[in-house]
């Protein structure tokens, strides 16, 4: 029920009862002055009427951006009509309410789950707000040789995979009418708190009829789009942005359309969209009613003609197809062997009939308010005309719409839209990074985007489609031979934009009860200032504690400092920041971790000489440093497994132990049960790091890790200055080349530095390797 008066039209009433009446007498914008500084064939075309409400902004007819009067009232009208709690004139179309629509949701580096088959706008909004896209594939019909919607199911398991993920968006209903179980979507979107967007282009009618699919706002959607101008009478170019909740700002949808909107929208166009409002909030019902019984007409006299057909309501229940809008007519003719192309151009060449769209099977033709019984005769006896003349060809062939797995994402869309491209053999770009969305049709599912990694796969994939004779769109050459591609050197990464760093330090000495560590965090700060400067010490506070338990040495002490560091750690990586943590000892990864996983689904690489995975039960010491990555799995004393927040922090098949060189026996028994990756020193060195670290890329299937990093890993050649020196290891360069492998093939989320003993280090090898490492991870390459 609305609660306005929705006959009235507050601006177009405006223009025309006020502003074209008095006949005001225009020293402003636009220069033809009510049609007089026009062409004169073009203003008798169109008439003084459409001339005389052409204005600018100024106080009578109000202003888009910061509306007052009666563009506030049409909106709110609108509003009223829709039951949302806010809608906005979009004069750029369902493109630039997208474009706002996403914007306002996610921020640069901000993941968003998007289907594969989004509009293109959707990908501009994507490369303006630097944010990171999830891909999720629609459902593909092989009948019908469309996309349809995505599945709640589908969003389900991705939002489970990427906890950070921000939004999601869907596309409802498609293109053809078919819409997805969208009230499920919006209640798993809002079990995870983040909004759900919807791009409606194609839905502007479905609040005001009930025998058509249930609209986005009414499923529960936070936002979303509909092109106005597509279905119902809105002049081409208006589109309506709803907010329908509080997860969505609204003061920042409006500033974000300010901020991408023209500053001289066009009052005709915006009068337009005032009184499409007033015709479907008062008549729309009616009107509907005549354009469903009409579609409904066209749709069984198209059955009967031998050799065409058009899908209906007959389809719900398929994959991915929980309901369906009559008004929609996909058309195919592929029994009289003419593809969608042919049809279409047969349509308009030769019956003057153009339709909306067409692909390699089926042409698409929209019923609106605008149809009438003349308008779909002249349709169907179009088509039954077609039929006589080609009944009896042979059917063209159905193609196989398989598609190849989405490929490794390397640079966010708008770090590939920034990055130089250069043309290469098709055929020798396996590896590289693409530069081009190439896209096949049927089922218009991009095979592959900018930014994303060349398979064999994908090459011969499009090679079978252009052998296929398949419409493939996208690439800058079209026959193939060449393709565009963003060499490594030439990516342009935007990780300052994406991820700022924040320096802890943590002076934790009692987990390794070694004296020494506690001066590592001064000693870089002495003599690397400008590197050190601005890191945020959190101290130490010494707590009660209880030595009658065995085995945990300073177990308060530790478990108060790690909850403080997991509190610390866990507000920057909310606000956007990677932490970096230096030791003190490794006891302090109980809280950096804790931190990180409660915001983040991460995989951990624990790089150390040691397995860190004893127990109060195994440990030859009771140091509290040789546990941490144990207790993070949940294994070990319940108050330090519990820390931060109760339970497991990271699953043991998301872990990586990397270069170990000394296990405690019964330690070795933990980590066998456990199942954690351990790759050994020896292997590595016998292998090559470049085999082994592909490898773990391979094993460690997760977007975000964390890096622990113990600087006995190091060889004590290169790096004395620690606790517990083993024989063997690394030499720094390997070091700064698996740190450079790991920021190109994951998103890393934070990093702890740890174990660092001056007291221990000869000619300040350590500490200046130290100071190297935390150069690099703040500013990786
Ligand atoms: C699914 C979808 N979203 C968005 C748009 C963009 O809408 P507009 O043309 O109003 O900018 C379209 C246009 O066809 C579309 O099909």
């Amino acid at each position: 029920m609305t609660k306005l008066n929705q006959n009235m039209t507050p601006l177009f009433s405006v223009l025309k009862d006020v502003y074209a009446k008095r006949e005001i007498v225009p020293f402003h914008v636009p220069g033809h002055k009510r049609g007089a500084g026009m062409d004169k064939e073009f203003f008798d075309f169109i008439g003084k009427n459409a001339f005389s409400i052409d204005v600018t902004i100024f106080k009578m007819v109000d202003g888009l951006h910061q509306p007052k009067s009666c563009i506030k009232e049409a909106q709110d009208l609108a509003a009223d009509a829709y039951g949302v709690k806010k809608s906005f004139f979009a004069v750029n179309g369902t493109s630039g309410a997208i474009q706002a629509m996403i914007m306002a949701v996610v921020k640069s580096g901000e993941k968003i789950l998007v289907p594969r088959n989004v509009h293109k706008s959707v990908t501009a909004a994507i490369i303006l707000s630097g944010a990171e896209p999830i891909y999720m594939n629609p459902e593909i019909d092989d009948d019908l040789g469309i996309a349809h919607g995505v599945k709640p199911e589908t969003v389900e398991k991705m939002l489970k995979q990427h906890s950070d993920i921000k939004a999601v968006l869907i596309i409802n209903p498609t293109y053809y009418g078919v819409a997805t179980d969208i009230k499920r979507i919006a209640d798993i979107a809002h079990s995870y708190d983040i909004p759900l967007v919807v791009d409606e282009a194609h839905g502007p009618h479905l609040h005001f009829h009930e025998d058509l699919p249930i609209s986005a706002v009414d499923a529960g959607a936070d936002i979303c789009a509909q092109s106005t101008h597509k279905i119902i009478g809105a002049l081409t170019q208006m589109s309506l942005l709803h907010v329908n909740s509080d997860r969505v700002d609204q003061n920042r949808v409006q500033q974000i359309l300010s901020l991408l909107h023209t500053t001289s929208p066009s009052y005709i166009l915006m009068a337009s969209l005032d009184c499409a409002r007033r015709q479907i909030a008062t008549e729309g019902r009616e009107l509907l009613t005549k354009s469903i019984s009409l579609a409904h007409k066209l749709r069984s006299e198209i059955n009967k003609i031998p050799g065409v057909s058009s899908f209906g309501i007959e389809i719900v229940g398929r994959e991915g197809i929980y309901a369906f809008d009559p008004t929609k007519l996909t058309i195919t003719a592929r029994d009289l062997g003419l593809t969608g192309f042919q049809l279409e151009t047969l349509l308009v060449n030769e019956y003057n009939i153009q339709v909306e769209l067409s692909d390699y099977y089926n042409v698409l033709a929209i019923i609106t308010l605008g149809d009438s019984e003349e308008s779909i005769g002249k349709l169907s006896d179009a088509l039954r005309d077609i039929s006589e003349r080609f009944f009896g060809k042979e059917e063209i062939h159905r193609k196989s719409l398989k598609m190849p797995a989405i490929p490794e994402p390397v640079l966010i869309p708008r770090e590939a839209f920034n990055s130089v491209k250069n043309k290469i053999l098709f055929a020798e770009s396996e590896g590289k990074i693409c530069g081009e969305l190439i896209m096949a049709y049927p089922p218009g599912i991009p095979i592959i985007c900018p930014g994303e990694r060349i398979t064999s796969d994908i090459i011969e994939h499009i090679k079978e489609l252009k052998d296929a004779e398949l419409h493939i769109q996208g690439m800058d050459d079209h026959e193939l031979q060449y393709i565009n591609v963003i060499e490594e050197e030439d990516a342009v990464y935007i990780y300052t934009e994406k991820m700022k760093n924040q320096l802890f330090g943590v002076p934790m000495n009692l987990g390794a009860n070694k004296t020494g560590i506690e001066f590592g965090l001064e000693a870089l700060w002495d003599n690397y200032p400008d590197v050190f400067d601005e890191m945020e010490v959190i101290e130490i506070e010494r707590q009660k504690e209880d030595f009658s338990v065995q085995n945990l040495r300073y177990k308060n002490t530790i478990l108060d400092t790690c909850e403080r560091v997991a509190h610390t750690v866990n507000l920057a990586v909310k606000d956007g920041y990677r932490p970096i943590t230096i030791g003190g000892d490794h006891s302090i990864a109980i809280g950096t971790i804790a931190g990180v996983a409660k915001e983040k689904n991460i995989g951990v690489i624990w790089m150390d000489a040691h397995g860190d995975m004893n127990t109060q039960e195994s440990t030859l010491t009771g140091n509290i440093h040789g546990m941490p990555l144990a207790l993070l799995q949940g294994l070990g004393d319940k108050d330090l497994c519990n820390c931060f927040y109760d339970g497991p922090k990271i699953k043991s098949e998301n872990i990586v132990l990397f270069g170990v060189r000394d296990l405690d026996e019964q330690e070795r028994e933990i980590i066998n049960k456990s199942g954690v990756k351990v790759v050994f020193y020896d292997e590595i060195a016998q292998r090559g790091i470049d085999v082994v670290l592909d490898e773990v890329r391979e094993y460690l299937d997760v977007d975000n890790l964390h890096i622990s990093f113990d600087i006995d890993v190091l060889n004590p050649e290169y790096a004395p200055g620690v606790s517990l020196p083993v024989r063997g290891g690394f030499a720094p360069d390997d070091i700064f080349h698996s740190f450079k492998y790991l920021f190109k093939n994951y998103t890393i989320t934070s990093v702890d530095i740890v174990e660092f003993n001056p007291i221990y280090d000869k000619n300040s090898k350590t500490m200046e390797f130290v100071k190297e490492l935390t150069e690099y991870v703040k500013n990786p390459d």
